[in-house]
Formats: C-alpha cells, sequence, structure tokens
C-alpha cells in the first residue's frame, strides 16, 4: 500500500510518500519520500508556537512540500491519502485536513484521519525492527512537547496507557526552562546543547511524584523550581521575570551547569517510572518515541538500563523522533491493519 501521509498539528508542515506491506507480526515500510518544512524560525521570535501564524505558514508550505514530493514520485500509484486529525492545535490541523481534501478530490484517492499519537508510540517501526515479537509486552515512552505518556503494549494491536504527566509535557517543561535561561525556542535541543559540559550536580532538583506507586509523571513544579532558585541565588525581584524571561545574565559556566542539573531532573523522572513500569508488568523491552527522544542524555541512559536489566530498546532514527509524516503513514497503516477509524475531524484533544 502507498500512503501519502500529512502532517500539520504544529510547527512542522510535513508530507511523505511511505510503502508499506505485512502484517501486524511484521509490518514493513519503506519511505519513499520524506519532506518536512520546519516553522522554528518564524515562532522564535514569539517565544513559542502561535497557533494561527501555524496555520497561515502550512497554507503556505504544504503545497509547496506536494510539488517536492510529487516531481517524481505521484506517478507512482498512490492507494491512499491520511492526514493528522489530531492531537495538536486545532488550526493548524484544519490548515492540513482542508489541504488533504482538496487533494483527495483532485486526484481522486481516499482520505482517511491519523492519530498524531499513535504515529510517534509506532513511528520505531520505521527502522523495521527485524524480530518485533520478542520486544513484547513493551513498555512504551511517549515524550514530546505535548504529552508525557508511558504505555504498555501486549502487542502492536493492544496497548493501554498505565501513565502520563499531570501537568506540563517534558519538552513543556525544557522549553520553559529554556526560557527562563534566555535560550532560544525550541528548549529541548538548546537545553541538551549547553547542558552536555555542564555539572549535572550542581542544583538538586525535585524530582516530583518518583516515589508515587504510579506512572504519573509531574513537570510544572521542576520550572518553578528553577525559577526560585533563579531568583534567590541571584536576589531577583519577581517583577523582572515578567513573560517568563530572566533578566538576570548567567556566566557561561553558571548557564550549562543549571541546564544540566534540569536536563537531568528530567530524564531522571523519565527513566525511573518507565523502569518500574518494565518490572511491574513484566515488559521484555523500552520503545521510546517523540521530540524529546531525540535527546542523547535521555536515549543513553535509557539503553544503559536496558542492558543491566536484560531489556530489548528500541527509538526512532534522528529526525523521525520529532513530528514528521512518515509516522503519520505508519500509524495509518498500523490501523488500518486493526481495522480502526480515526474520525477527519480536527480534534485539538484526541486520545491514544
Ligand atoms: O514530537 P515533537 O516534535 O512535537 C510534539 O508533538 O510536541 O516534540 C517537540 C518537543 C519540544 O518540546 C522540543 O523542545 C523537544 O521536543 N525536543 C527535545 C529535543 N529535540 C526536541 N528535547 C530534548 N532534547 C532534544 N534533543
Ligand atoms: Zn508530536
Amino acid at each position: 500500500m502507498f500512503i501519502l501521509s500529512i502532517e500539520s498539528s504544529c510547527d512542522e508542515s510535513a508530507i511523505a510518500l511511505v510503502e508499506a506491506k505485512g502484517d501486524l507480526s511484521k509490518p514493513i515500510f519503506k519511505i519513499h519520500e520524506n519532506r518536512i518544512a520546519s516553522q522554528i524560525n518564524i515562532h522564535r521570535e514569539f517565544g513559542g508556537v502561535v497557533p494561527n501564524i501555524a496555520k497561515r505558514e502550512h497554507e503556505i508550505n504544504l503545497p509547496i512540500l506536494l510539488k517536492e514530493v510529487s516531481k517524481n514520485k505521484l506517478s507512482k500509484k498512490i492507494d491512499l491519502i491520511s492526514v493528522t486529525s489530531g492531537p495538536g492545535l486545532e488550526p493548524a490541523l484544519w490548515s492540513g485536513i482542508e489541504f488533504a481534501k482538496k487533494l483527495s478530490k483532485e486526484i481522486d484517492i481516499p482520505l482517511v484521519g491519523a492519530n498524531h499519537l499513535k504515529g510517534h508510540l509506532w513511528s520505531f517501526l520505521l527502522s523495521n525492527p527485524k524480530s518485533l515479537n520478542k520486544f513484547f509486552p513493551a513498555i512504551a515512552l511517549v515524550v514530546s512537547g505535548g504529552h508525557t505518556l508511558l504505555i504498555k503494549m501486549d502487542d502492536l494491536a493492544h496497548y493501554k496507557k498505565i501513565g502520563e504527566t499531570q501537568d506540563d509535557a517534558a519538552g513543556e517543561a525544557l522549553d520553559k526552562a529554556a526560557r527562563l535561561l534566555n535560550l532560544p525556542y525550541p528548549g529541548g535541543p538548546e537545553i541538551e546543547r549547553v547542558a552536555l559540559t555542564g555539572n549535572k550536580n550542581f542544583i538538586d532538583f525535585p524530582r516530583p511524584m518518583l516515589h508515587q506507586k504510579n506512572y504519573n509523571f509531574s513537570f510544572s513544579g521542576l520550572k518553578t523550581s528553577l525559577l526560585y532558585h533563579l531568583k534567590n541565588a541571584h536576589k531577583a525581584d519577581w517583577k523582572d521575570f515578567n513573560s517568563g524571561r530572566n533578566p538576570i545574565h548567567l556566566s557561561p559556566e553558571v548557564l550549562k551547569d543549571t541546564a544540566a542539573s534540569f536536563q537531568a531532573a528530567v530524564v531522571d523522572s523519565l527513566v525511573t517510572k518507565t523502569l518500574r513500569a518494565t518490572k511491574d508488568y513484566q515488559a521484555n523491552s523500552i520503545v521510546i518515541s517523540g521530540g524529546v527522544a531525540a535527546n542523547l542524555s535521555l536515549r543513553n541512559e535509557l539503553i544503559k538500563i536496558c542492558k543491566e536489566n536484560k531489556l530489548y530498546f528500541s527509538a526512532p532514527e534522528g529526525i523521525y523522533n520529532t513530528d514528521n509524516a512518515a509516522m503519520i503513514a505508519v500509524s495509518t497503516y498500523i490501523d488500518y491493519l486493526r481495522n480502526k477509524k480515526t474520525p477527519l475531524k480536527a480534534n485539538g484533544n484526541l486520545n491514544l
């Protein structure tokens, strides 16, 4: 099956052409095209994604991406078009859905909705793991700017959410911390870059909910803790922190140690609860996905505990962690095999 997939849920406009075959025991994906137009530079000056600007930019970018994809490949038979219905920013979702509807009419190919979260959940399949069975039961950590979820997967068709963040997502916490440290948006990769040579024991940030016997997370207190730390350590005034910006100039040393300490607290919380879930559910593997899964500190820590605990580990490669359309084709194909449908209607809060 050739799937032309479209993603526009946040600040990446993306179109992919993916060939999918096989059944739920061994689905195989071949990416023929994977185009992404990032809007990061446009949103950066606002310190975050502005929904209506995202919508406008998707409307500009999607036709350009389609032209690039269709230059050589649209002659190949497309069996299905799919577009992200949610979750995400509704104005951004509308633009993708409208674009997909028009295209579907023009080229007379059926169109279906797709779930962005399932795209992240199953995106490890894009690297076509040799034997899938050995991974199950698996504990999946979906960790992005909008979500932090722990999911128990019995196989590709059967899964259950076992925990999630009670407030901010891990990526959101990193983005907010970066803002407080006067680092540009998106903050996750910036914190990672700055933290690389920092001392993670510089500040002892809290690890909220770590000792509670559940698989939930909480990251908003961590951000508040950073705010208090900056205020107290530098004798600043609350009003100076207007719109989340730090008025204090930190030396490069203090900046990297602060970033390393903050990142370590986030990684620690994620790793501890994920490992506990694998033990409680007697899982054979940990699979991770979502923008924060691109973080090498998190990945390396998880790889280490997987080795220590004889668990398999899988994660998408590089650009397939952050938002992309290839994972939307995966979500579409697996749901097609499961006989599940996602309504073709923008739903900002669509669940797994
Ligand atoms: O999956 P994604 O592209 O979009 C959502 O569905 O939210 O994730 C974006 C999030 C942002 O919060 C960004 O700061 C974070 O992923 N992120 C990272 C890294 N790359 C992206 N966080 C930590 N380390 C990274 N290398
Ligand atoms: Zn995402």
